[in-house]
């Protein structure tokens, strides 16, 4: 879990680095922040996928220049992706006991079965207490027979609630809020069929770029950390996602992210060395994704664009090729990993 220690001065330098003073957000929005750091991996994750995000400002500066992000649209994805999951503590209204219930169903990652009834899920795992449970979430106007799927496509809608009006910029809300519209998640309808937002919310009127690259850098880190997955493998699960969604299969903003993030995240490949040349193999070593992260305090990922230069008598490619089998992480157990 995140370390409560240096909580502050990590969200603070995170939002000063996009010129956002974190003092002016609602100190109630900053206690959910803290209490999902000390009971889950959200900050972590959130926290990763900034890093990422910056590397992809990094590769547009470097590489697509006229296209390059705007300080609008950094602050929105970097703002964005780290709000984004505040909804994971529970509706906007909830006492800090509701918030505590919420915040430790979401601590639960692994071996859910989506189809699973939330009573179910707390007799399975939280058998000493399963019925007070059951009485808490009904407590937050919430129904235990619903599903996990259903109570997982919750955090959305929660995280616009908190959000709103409440110190984070704006611009950022809907970003934040609409994170999960792949699963066809929109919450209070703010994405209208044409794509501009029925809010209001500032300078920015419509889902576009940033809200894009929040959405893939979310889906990106959890099939990587909770899906175990190879960066291929993360890749194609992305592409799946976009394939199968009805409204933005084939959608070119987003499959261009996928391609940018495909550049910027993957492992160099090492040719075998010419004779005389030194070995020094990057394909098979453990990426920074490769240890079991459910304790991992500190970043997983480096900055990586630009990529550093290859050791001396090393040449390296940039391909997408995915490594042997034998080189890659376990198979997910999950057989769409990035949707939660
Ligand atoms: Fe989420
Ligand atoms: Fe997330």
């Amino acid at each position: 879990m995140a370390s409560t220690r240096s909580f502050f001065e990590r969200l603070r330098t995170i939002c000063a680095d996009v010129g956002f003073d974190l003092e002016r957000v609602r100190p109630s929005i900053l206690a959910r922040m803290r209490l999902l750091a000390e009971t889950t991996e959200t900050l972590n994750d959130c926290e990763r996928a900034v890093r990422i995000a910056k590397d992809v400002f990094r590769y547009y500066d470097v590489s697509k220049p006229l296209k390059r992000f705007t300080a609008l649209e950094r602050r929105i994805v970097v703002i964005g992706t780290l709000f984004s999951d505040v909804g994971k503590s529970g509706p906007a209204g909830a006492t800090l006991d509701g918030q505590q219930l919420v915040v430790e169903m979401f601590a639960v990652e692994s071996g859910i079965d989506e189809r699973t009834s939330v009573a179910r899920f707390f007799e399975v795992y939280f058998p000493a207490d399963a019925a007070r449970r059951a009485r808490r979430f009904g407590a937050l106007g919430l129904d235990a027979g619903m599903t996990m799927r259903e109570f997982w496509n919750l955090h959305s809608a929660w995280t616009l609630h908190i959000l709103q009006g409440d110190g984070v910029p704006m611009e950022a809300v809907p970003a934040a809020a609409t994170h999960h519209i792949l699963e066809n998640v929109n919450p209070d309808s703010i994405i209208s069929e044409s794509g501009h937002f029925t809010k209001y919310f500032g300078e920015h009127a419509s889902f576009e770029r940033p809200e894009k690259l929040v959405i893939l850098l979310d889906k990106y880190d959890a099939a990587r950390r909770r899906g175990h997955c190879t960066h291929d493998r993360a890749i194609a699960v992305l592409r799946e996602v976009i394939a199968k969604n009805h409204r933005f299969c084939g959608d070119r903003g987003f499959l261009e992210i996928i391609e940018d993030l495909d550049e910027v995240m993957k492992v160099p490949e090492v040719h075998p060395p010419a004779p005389g040349e030194s070995v020094a193999r990057t394909t098979g070593a453990p990426t920074p994704f490769s240890a079991p992260c459910a304790r991992q305090t500190r970043p997983l990922v480096a900055e990586r664009w630009p990529p550093s230069p290859p050791a001396r008598g090393t040449r390296t490619i940039q391909s997408g090729r995915a490594p042997p089998r034998r080189d890659r992480g376990p198979r997910s157990r999950s057989p769409d990993p990035a949707r939660r």
